[in-house]
């Protein structure tokens, strides 16, 4: 072809491929078929191959990914990219929304809510209609440029509609679907698993090579114009939502025009009822005001705009079905029922399976094999099933009931009085040895690295390890033998346990799982009696006369040191050499006191705790946690729609932290 012709040639198929790609990565609505539309691609890779001076940047061969960059070049933001203030609760969404009211001084004020995509932030700059440059968010005020990767991301258009100028603003994701497949391809190729869609998205644009973002499935959602010239006369937030649509840009549809508080409000317990089933990850709903003058004249402070807030959800909840019930032998042998999931992904990371806690709740909740659940996860918490789709049942569901004997040892379980768990009493059941000799090695007890879940049930199956006091017996020669285990990880791991036994006293008890002995408890023990032995043969009142010490932790104690196994497996470790006395001076083993005297309430759901956890967490540092608010309380901690407890807190002046705040409060006092 004459290189007149295939100039022609080169505009029409430039034309029609971004076409449908718009059509197909934009709207969702493809218009040809994908050979169609190969072939046409081909076609052009072709002429382009012929006549290299005739490719432009609006080609999209671009999008294949060209060339490796050498490094990462800086750009200066023209406007810098700001964050967002966070609100945790609806009354803070009140204090947002009156604030600007007294500004204006006016009724109602108009709002764009958002959902509030959970990715990365990116800046594109279009200069007369075609797409230049692209860069992350880096510091606010310089990002990098990721040109290179952002031209792989079908979504966004490298030519549009008009010939303007503008810095263009938005946030790259995976959408959730494409993020489990990719982790699938990668278990394939034996390669790691991203741990959730953002940091397979930020991992995709943080390449040098184009390539490999090309391979990833990223896409894009625009929700901010910079217009500098050419552009429409706007007025409004929400027209320039429209206009960027207009543009050629994916805007989301799920964005909403807001009059007022009430809508405001509305909106967001909308999305947050949506989220679960949205294709991608949202972690809240930002919400704007609509008016652009508006929005000048409120301004910003140095982190944030005044005229925007993110309104943050807490847990999330995700749609499953249950593939089996199994149960599940903990290591002081108590039975739970868990439910085997279809994986989904929840606040970015995939579940697998969720704890049916004990019969009656399995029982109350009418939970059948193979129903739809409605599965919630809150922070590093262990799934729950919050409900049953009973609607959705087609009548092949299968009922299951707990069995009466152990699954591991098959002798008959009992319910002990009191208790709604059933629970195997054999001391010699496997899967109870295995869990315990998995708590033994665990982060908060020995610690001892490389010693997982799937070696200590190695160690236990192949008779290596019958209890916790082999451990320190294993030899290089017979580790060697086991399914994945090379000379080196066996060093490591007899090196690892070698270096275990020099573990403080308070350790050893936590690892020893003795019920109701948690982290605080160990360590006022080992300060008091500083030696394992004085522990075994201390007295009902010795052990009682501690502060923080209650009966319930004697009896166990004496329990468990009175116990013929217990005996044994406490010889072996001596003999092997670990330290059963109190480190005189180590820092470690001294209890924290941080919260020591302070006063807690809880109220509103948490992200990163359950109640829980965050009540074991103020414990632990020597602080008390009371249900409700008196001028007595130092500090409420208020999550996601916090109750009347909030209110009265700030009435009676009382310190309220968020969440956040609490974490680095935890983490400083430390
Ligand atoms: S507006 C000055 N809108 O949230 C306003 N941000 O916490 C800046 N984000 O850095 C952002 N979806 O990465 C805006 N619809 C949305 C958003 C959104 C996600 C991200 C963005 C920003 C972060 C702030």
């Amino acid at each position: 072809m004459e290189k007149n012709e295939a100039a022609g040639r080169l505009e029409q198929l430039k034309e029609l491929i971004n076409r449908h790609n718009y059509y197909y990565h934009v709207l969702d609505n493809p218009q040809i078929s994908d050979a169609e539309f190969d072939r046409l691609m081909k076609e052009l890779l072709e002429l382009e191959k012929l006549y290299p001076e005739l490719v432009t940047p609006d080609s999209p061969s671009k999008r294949i990914g060209g060339m490796p960059v050498s490094s990462f070049q800086q750009v200066k933001h023209l406007v810098p990219m700001l964050s967002l203030e966070n609100i945790f609760a609806e009354s803070e969404l009140k204090d947002f929304y009156r604030r600007i009211g007294r500004v204006f001084k006016t009724g109602v004020i108009s709002l764009v809510g958002e959902p509030k995509i959970d990715g990365l932030a990116v800046s594109l700059y279009y200069e007369d209609g075609v797409f230049k440059r692209g860069s992350t968010r880096g510091d606010g005020y310089t990002g990098e440029d990721i040109t290179h990767n952002l031209l792989t991301i079908r979504s966004l258009p490298l030519r549009l509609k008009e010939d303007i100028t503008a810095e263009i603003r938005g946030e790259v994701f995976i959408p959730r679907k494409d993020f489990l497949l990719l982790n699938k391809k990668r278990e394939s190729q034996g390669l790691p698993h991203f741990a959730n869609p953002r940091n397979a998205a930020a991992g995709s644009l943080r390449q040098l090579d184009p390539r490999i973002a090309a391979e990833r499935p990223l896409d894009a959602f625009i929700y901010s114009l910079i217009a500098l010239s050419g552009t429409k006369e706007l007025s409004t937030h929400w027209d320039s939502l429209q206009y960027l649509r207009e543009l050629g840009f994916k805007v989301n549809d799920n964005i909403s025009l807001l009059n007022g508080l009430d809508e405001a409000l509305e909106y967001c317990r909308l999305i947050g009822a949506r989220r679960p089933e949205l294709p991608y990850e949202i972690d809240g709903v930002v919400l704007k005001v609509n008016d652009l003058e508006r929005q000048r004249q409120l301004g910003h402070t140095s982190r944030a705009p005044r005229w925007a807030a993110a309104f943050k959800f807490s847990s999330e909840e995700g749609i499953s079905r249950i593939r089996d019930i199994v149960v599940n032998v903990g290591r002081t042998g108590t039975v739970t029922p868990v439910a085997v999931l279809e994986p989904v992904l929840i606040a970015g990371s995939v579940v697998k399976r969720a704890s049916l806690h004990n019969e009656d709740i399995l029982k109350e909740k009418e939970v059948l094999i193979g129903d739809e659940v409605v599965v919630h996860k809150a922070g590093d918490v262990i799934p729950e099933i919050v409900k049953v789709l009973k609607e959705k049942r087609t009548g092949k569901e299968e009922t299951f009931s707990m069995p009466t004997i152990c699954p591991s040892c098959n002798r008959g379980l009992t319910r002990l009085e009191g208790e709604v768990a059933l629970r195997c009493v054999n001391p010699a059941c496997p899967a109870q040895l295995i869990e315990r000799i998995k708590h033994f090695a665990s982060r908060g007890a020995m610690d001892i690295t490389g010693l997982g879940d799937s070696l200590a049930e190695q160690l236990y199956v192949s008779g290596l390890v019958k209890d916790v006091g082999d451990l320190y017996f294993l030899k290089k020669e017979d580790l060697v033998k086991l399914d994945r285990m090379g000379e080196k990880s066996a060093e490591n791991l007899l090196e690892a346990l070698q270096q275990s036994k020099q573990n403080d006293l308070f350790r050893l008890l936590v690892a020893l799982g003795i019920r109701f002995v948690g982290e605080r408890a160990a360590r006022i023990l080992a300060l008091h009696f500083k030696n394992l032995h004085r522990i075994a043969s201390a007295t009902f009142e010795e052990i009682t006369m501690l502060e923080e010490i209650g009966p319930k932790i004697a009896i166990s104690l004496q329990e468990f040191f009175k116990q013929q196994e217990t005996k044994d497996i406490l010889q072996k470790l001596e003999m092997a050499g670990v330290n059963f006395s109190l480190l005189e001076g180590n820092k470690e083993t001294a209890a924290d006191n941080s919260f020591k005297g302070l006063t807690f309430v809880l109220t509103g759901a948490l992200t990163n705790y359950t109640r829980q956890q965050a009540k074991e967490l103020i414990e632990s540092k020597g602080g008390k946690v009371v249900n409700s608010v008196s001028k007595n309380t130092d500090y409420v901690l208020a999550g996601d729609n916090p109750g009347s407890k909030l209110d009265k807190a700030k009435e009676l002046g009382i310190k309220i932290l968020s969440e956040e705040d609490f974490s680095r409060f935890s983490n400083r006092k430390t």
